[in-house]
């Protein structure tokens, strides 16, 4: 029985559901793992994670589909990435495979909180790991906890489908050759005061630059960029120091071979912008959230919102990917992971 939610108007936060799973890492290996109801973590007030920010998170969705199916969206990419996370923070890899099947325990397990398909709602699983056992100098810690949540949640920007206000942001995001290619909590943390900052002033993201010059495109804080140029060329950024958005490679995907659309991945200077003629922030929280209008200082770049408060090439992006996540559409080989 599908729990009793008013799934049109949950927002996107945290609301726990009935499992998690949980496994620890000690003398050099992680244990079996396994699911439980126990939604507080207990640690060492000197672990890793509370004193050097030695952790790192992954999120994906799970959708029902027209079928009734629970199905996640590309969760062995998600698996890979945190991979790559953990190797720069030196914490220790979970294996991809254990973790695909983690996610699906935890799915499997909170089958009632996965929204019905049409409801608008989808379950987010927030996997994530961090340092347990206490370091006093700089050092990594000898133990970790590898955990899965998830929570059921609407749209990541409030009022939904709406074009969003950016602004360019006068602070940086990560270091030329820092940690912005990977999913490390201290990224978001960085990201804190910027976003206040932007949403006092009235605007819904931030608009990061490059760091090292200043001068091309970046990300926001929670997603990857996605313009349209005049003739229809679909463009993202190509940097070192954003992070690899597995809904943004999905998208260039369909893109060039559902959509038949020219794809370019390229340095974008900020130069250009002004140029383009659609303007999407792409992830999994986001799915393509339509922008409306970048300021910088008393310049104002307008962008095409005419589809439905999105651009017409940017709503047929987003028709395309979430008909697939739907099952309305049939989706490239290894997609889809059917949970059951
Ligand atoms: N960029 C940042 C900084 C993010 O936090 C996210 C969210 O995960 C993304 C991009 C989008 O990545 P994905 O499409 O894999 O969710
Ligand atoms: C996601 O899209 O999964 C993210 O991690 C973005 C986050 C800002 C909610």
């Amino acid at each position: 029985m599908k729990k009793e939610l008013d799934w049109g108007n949950i927002g996107f936060g945290y609301r726990p559901t009935d499992y998690r799973f949980v496994s620890n890492y000690k003398n050099g290996a992680w244990d079996e793992g396994g699911l439980t109801k126990e939604a507080t973590v207990t640690i060492s007030e000197s672990a890793g994670v509370f004193q050097y920010a030695q952790t790192c998170f992954e999120g994906m969705k799970a959708y029902t589909t027209e079928k009734g199916e629970t199905v996640i969206f590309r969760p062995d990419l998600n698996a890979q990435r945190m991979a790559d996370t953990c190797r720069r923070l030196v914490l220790p890899e979970y294996p991809v495979d254990k973790f695909v099947d983690a996610v699906a325990q935890t799915v499997k397990a909170n089958i009632d909180w996965v929204p019905p398909y049409g409801s608008g709602a989808t379950l987010y699983i927030r996997p994530f790991m961090m340092g347990t056992s206490p370091v006093l100098g700089v050092s990594p810690a000898a133990e970790y906890q590898f955990r899965v949540f998830a929570s059921p949640v609407g749209p990541y920007f409030k009022g939904g489908i709406r074009p969003l206000r950016l602004r360019v942001s006068d602070f940086d995001r990560a270091a030329p050759n820092g940690t912005g290619h990977v999913k490390a909590g201290l990224n978001y943390a960085m990201s804190l005061y910027p976003i206040v900052e932007a949403h006092e002033q009235g605007y819904d993201e931030n608009m990061y630059l490059d760091s090292r010059t200043r001068t091309n495109v970046e990300e926001t804080g929670g997603a990857n960029f996605l313009f349209v140029t005049k003739d229809g060329t679909v463009v993202t950024p190509k940097s070192t120091s954003i992070l690899p958005s597995i809904t943004r490679r999905s998208l260039m995907v369909v893109a060039e071979k559902y959509l038949g659309l020219k794809c370019e991945e390229r340095v974008i200077p900020f130069e250009e912008v002004k140029d383009m003629a659609e303007c999407g922030l792409c992830g999994t929280a986001a799915v393509i959230s339509p922008v409306g209008k970048v300021e910088n200082g008393d310049d104002v770049i307008t962008f095409d919102t005419s589809a439905g408060n999105m651009g017409p090439t940017i709503r047929k992006l987003y028709e395309t990917l979430t008909g697939i996540q739907m099952g309305r559409i049939e989706a490239p080989e290894g997609w889809i992971y059917k949970v059951d």
